[in-house]
């Protein structure tokens, strides 16, 4: 922990009983291989935002937001990805984008180990940080308001056993947090190798008025998809491949197994509320 770490708010104190949340992810393994774990060493507090955690390890025990000036040291456009994975596309966004300042919520020890290694190949710079917590239960106390100017969920878990499908992060309740966050005109871009999750997407973002499909007209995916498309899936509304992202390992295996990509781009709209 980094009691210390610039724009990092005090510890709380508080000693509360993690609330049972319904959370998006599982806990699968925390070892290290020995390059990631280097990596790790050499460059976690670098890179890491380690913040103060509270009894349960995925959640910040912090008293208010980060200050993004005060953790990038300057102001900038800022962009939130949740679910970084093996940090394929924050690596690359931070690259390509120096002007930009880059957040990356996961919570999967050994892929931000993996982010890290990709950092330090690139010579990634002050521009991008890594927070290893919840982004649905962490993202509405570590940000504050209208701070981000994009937040991407690419290839989200897809919890496609329908008892499972509660556990999809793309829904109503991470949307609550969201909203509150995006800059006004920020944008919300997220992405989907299961059509029946895609569904769940639509039907979430359809029906909130915070939201503006930016590509009401866009055609969906062309080609014959592996996994059954609902009924329901409207034909028109979504966006075309987003070309700052780079194709990940999940979207290869997506691809491999014959899944099609299905993706969105909403832009905040003045409204505050679902009403
Ligand atoms: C299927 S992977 C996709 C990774 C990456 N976005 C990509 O396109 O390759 C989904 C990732 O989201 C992470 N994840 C799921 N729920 C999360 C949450 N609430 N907060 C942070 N990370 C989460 C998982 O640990 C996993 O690494």
């Amino acid at each position: 922990m980094s009691p210390d770490l610039p724009g990092a708010p005090a510890r709380t104190g508080r000693t509360d009983r993690p609330r049972r949340e319904v959370v998006s992810f599982v806990r699968r393994g925390t070892r290290l291989s020995h390059s990631r774990q280097a990596a790790w060493d050499r460059s976690r507090e670098r890179w890491v935002l380690d913040l103060p955690r509270g009894e349960r390890d995925t959640l910040p025990d912090v008293d208010g937001p980060l200050d993004p000036r005060a953790v990038f040291g300057r102001t900038a456009d800022l962009v939130v990805e949740v679910g970084s994975g093996l940090g394929e596309n924050i690596a690359a966004a931070a690259a390509a984008h120096p002007e930009r300042d880059h957040l990356a919520f996961e919570v999967y020890l050994p892929g931000l180990a993996q982010t890290l290694e990709r950092l330090e190949r690139e010579g990634a710079g002050g521009n991008v940080r890594l927070l290893p917590f919840d982004a649905l239960h962490a993202l509405g106390t570590l940000l504050p308001p209208a701070s981000v100017h994009e937040m991407w969920v690419f290839f989200p878990d897809p919890w496609h056993k329908a008892k499972h499908r509660k556990r999809r992060l793309v829904a109503p309740p991470f949307l609550d947090v969201v909203a509150p966050l995006l800059a006004p005109g920020g944008v919300l871009r997220t992405a989907t190798d299961w059509a029946h999750y895609a569904l769940t997407m639509r039907e979430a973002l359809d029906a909130d008025p915070r939201f503006e499909n930016l590509h009401p007209d866009g055609s969906g995916p062309t080609g014959t998809a592996t996994d059954p498309i609902p009924e329901e899936l409207p034909l028109q509304g979504w966006a075309p491949r987003f070309d700052g992202r780079v194709v990940t390992s999940f979207e290869r295996k997506a691809g491999d197994a014959g899944r099609l990509v299905w993706e969105l781009a909403h832009r905040r709209t003045e409204r505050t509320s679902t009403s």
